[in-house]
């Protein structure tokens, strides 16, 4: 009995397809594939008719050329590897007015896209004025050997706030960039913007724009609450096993450092084989753990076990899920556990066993 960390391969792709409905999709495969492994998430990907991806590491950039050799590979992030981006045909952002004049000679023949910083000030050109900058300075470069503008493209920071106006703000402010350099003439073979939440707002990919650019809901976690669960479905499965049921009586502490006071007389606790250790985190920790379909408070984590109070329904080697498309990672997301993003990436692959069904 070890604790497992489970994906059922054809429910990932059907949510994948789902999801996609047949729009033009760039599938974020950033952090191992948010976890559920990059070489799976891609092949899947690919089967569904994706051809296009993108990764904030120019390693698993590479790593995606090898598994996809016909695909567009755009790198979120800048990087100075100029010939390893040529070599694998990566396309790359273009981060600023900066790192474009330090470095104009060495991104021939690379295709950037131009991005456009917008609210969440983490990388990009900061006004249309510097995109037109990089966009006439590139038109009047003689050089034969130059970069390729091939895309425009910016990041919304508050997609999945709801009660600020601030996703409003960002998106007029980029659709504006957008149908301005339009306006002037200019074409850009890719440009992209919204993540999952900003998807799903919107009911569509953006007017002008040839992509969205989609992560969390390609791995089945809602981006925000309102959304009905059954648009997006989970695949993955964290369960671990019942080792044995105790009783504790009225007063005793258990776990460490007082983590739990048993209340009552004849407490039944299950010690399980399942902690932090395996990348449950404290915060979902002070919700349930479901046995037998039914949902019991978990009352203390250690680093390779946890204590649920159980019933007398359960037994020691039933199965405790931590999660699974009835205890869904959004679900915790939307109770205050964290980000769905950051509950998967907690997870321990190398103390869970992993498996693909
Ligand atoms: C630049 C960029 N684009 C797209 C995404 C995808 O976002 P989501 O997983 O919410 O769809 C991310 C994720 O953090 C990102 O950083």
């Amino acid at each position: 009995m070890t604790a497992t960390w489970s994906v059922e391969t054809a429910e990932f792709k059907k949510n994948a397809a789902n999801v996609v409905n047949n729009n033009n999709i760039m599938a974020v495969v950033k952090n191992n594939a948010y976890h559920y492994g990059l070489n799976f998430a891609v092949e899947q990907f690919l089967q569904i008719g994706i051809n296009t991806f993108s990764t904030t590491s120019l390693k698993e950039a590479v790593r995606i050329r090898k598994i996809a050799p016909e695909a567009t590979i755009f790198l979120m992030n800048a990087v100075y590897e100029f010939d390893v981006l040529r070599e694998h045909q990566i396309h790359m952002t273009l981060p600023s007015l900066q790192y474009y004049y330090e470095h104009v000679e060495d991104l021939y023949d690379i295709h950037v896209h131009l991005e456009f910083e917008n609210l969440l000030h983490r990388s990009g050109l900061k006004t249309i004025d510097e995109i037109k900058e990089v966009l006439q300075h590139h038109e009047q470069n003689e050089n034969t050997l130059k970069m390729h503008i091939s895309g425009l493209w910016t990041h919304f920071g508050y997609a999945d706030e709801f009660d600020v106006p601030d996703y409003d703000i960002e998106k007029t402010a980029w659709l504006n960039v957008v149908e301005t350099l339009l306006k002037d003439g200019y074409q850009f073979e890719m440009i992209h913007a919204q993540n999952s939440a900003s998807y799903y707002r919107e009911g569509c990919v953006l007017p002008n724009h040839t992509h969205a650019r989609v992560g969390i809901a390609l791995y089945g976690s809602r981006p925000y609450g309102s959304l009905d669960e059954s648009l997006i479905k989970q695949s993955l499965t964290v369960k671990g096993n019942v080792i044995q049921v105790r009783e504790v009586q009225q007063g005793d502490y258990c776990g460490y450092s007082f983590a739990y006071e048993a209340t009552e007389n004849n407490t039944k606790l299950a010690v399980v084989d399942v902690g932090y250790g395996d990348g449950i985190l404290k915060a979902r920790a002070k919700h349930e753990a479901m046995i037998n379909g039914k949902r019991y408070p978990i009352r203390a984590l250690m680093m390779s076990h946890m204590f649920v109070e159980v019933d007398s329904e359960v037994n020691a080697q039933d199965e405790v899920i931590l999660y699974n498309n009835d205890m869904r990672v959004d679900e915790y997301t939307f109770k205050g556990v964290g980000a769905n993003s950051e509950q998967l990436s907690a997870m321990n692959h190398d103390s869970l066993i992993k498996e693909y069904r």
